[in-house]
């Protein structure tokens, strides 16, 4: 084909698109000159039989052609993928693109929130990045005590680090208001722990705080398990209870760690407890009498307990999530199964 040539065909192309009465005719004639199989690509597949000297200005006119043609197309409201003119079907079925959901762990800590919230804690918040104060000193942890080593916790220098606990927020909130206080604080936490199947070097944590004054409102040991059973029937189901087993917290005294009935065979023993009917949860107390000097309150005239879980792992009982990964790696098939 001469160059003249092409010029005439080129006006030919758009002069048929121009008159071109409605979608379907449009669509015909993008498939006729700039589809696959079209006159255009046809020439450009054709260019190595150009003479070489000719090749610049023959293949600069076919592109300018293959321009105004698109141009022409979309003008009628075609265009080079025919896209137009299939949307332009009303009856055509809607695309699904699925819907979210809310992330496990989001789930727990707004269920913890609202379980809470029926027994009047409100919410606290407290920063990821804390004072060694914080995270450890006011909390009674000596700084020999093995989690400030610089193989635990992230430092940033000798006083800032990310916080280990957040437990750190019971201190911001006493520090800031007088008891009574009765406040959960969800958050993340930080530990250098090397990542398996249940360790992350970032988690979840809730922590609870209840302190009030005495000789009026004495706070026990027995209102702290009736708040944890309360909270483990309302997110695990009837039937699931708690039982304290003696520990060591530095910031509570006495220490309990918090087991809840096995969800899975409601105590009778079974593969998920290993045969022992409980999980281990939580860890709780009394809150200590050097934490309450640390923020000002006087020991004689408050009393309160404390309590911190983790959040992955009331998820993966909940759910029966073998792996911690999963609950990171935001894999569409994992989280599309709580829709
Ligand atoms: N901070 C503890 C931990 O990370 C959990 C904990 C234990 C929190 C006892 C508390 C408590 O408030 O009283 O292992």
């Amino acid at each position: 084909m001469t160059l003249a040539e092409l010029e005439q065909k080129k006006a030919e192309s758009l002069e048929a698109i121009a008159a071109a009465a409605d979608a379907a005719a449009v669509e015909a004639l993008r498939v006729a000159y700039v589809g696959r199989n079209g006159s255009i690509p046809a020439l450009i597949k054709g260019m190595k039989d150009v003479p070489k000297e000719d090749r610049p200005a023959f293949g600069k006119a076919v592109q300018a052609w293959r321009a105004e043609v698109e141009a022409a197309l979309a003008a009628k409201g075609g265009g080079s993928a025919g896209e137009k003119a299939v949307e332009a079907d009303l009856t055509l079925p809607g695309r699904w693109f699925g819907l979210g959901s809310k992330h496990p762990l989001s789930r727990v800590i707004e269920e913890s929130a609202a379980i809470f919230a029926r027994l009047g804690f409100t919410v606290a918040d407290g920063p990821e990045l804390e004072t060694r104060f914080n995270n450890f000193t006011a909390l009674n942890t000596p700084p020999h005590h093995p989690s400030q080593d610089r193989t635990d916790t992230f430092w940033f220098g000798e006083d800032c680090l990310l916080r280990t606990q957040t437990s750190p927020v019971q201190i911001r909130t006493m520090m800031a208001n007088k008891p009574p206080v009765r406040v959960i604080c969800p958050g993340r936490t930080f530990r250098r722990d090397t990542t398996d199947a249940t360790h992350s070097a970032n988690f979840h944590q809730i922590e609870g705080l209840y302190v009030d004054r005495l000789p009026q409102k004495p706070v026990s040991l027995a209102d702290l398990k009736s708040v944890l059973a309360y909270f483990a029937k309302a997110m695990m189901g009837d039937g699931v209870t708690v039982r304290f087993r003696p520990h060591f917290f530095p910031f509570t005294e006495p220490s309990v760690e918090v087991d809840f009935t096995c969800h899975v065979c409601k105590g009778k023993g079974c593969n998920v407890c290993k045969q022992s009917g409980w999980i281990e949860v939580a860890g709780a107390g009394m809150v200590d009498p050097r934490v309450f000097r640390h923020v000002g309150y006087d020991p004689e005239k408050v009393s309160g307990y404390a309590f911190g879980f983790g959040v992955e792992r009331i998820a993966m009982i909940k759910y029966g999530i073998p792996d911690i990964r999963w609950l990171y790696e935001n894999d569409v098939r994992f989280l599309s199964q709580l829709g």
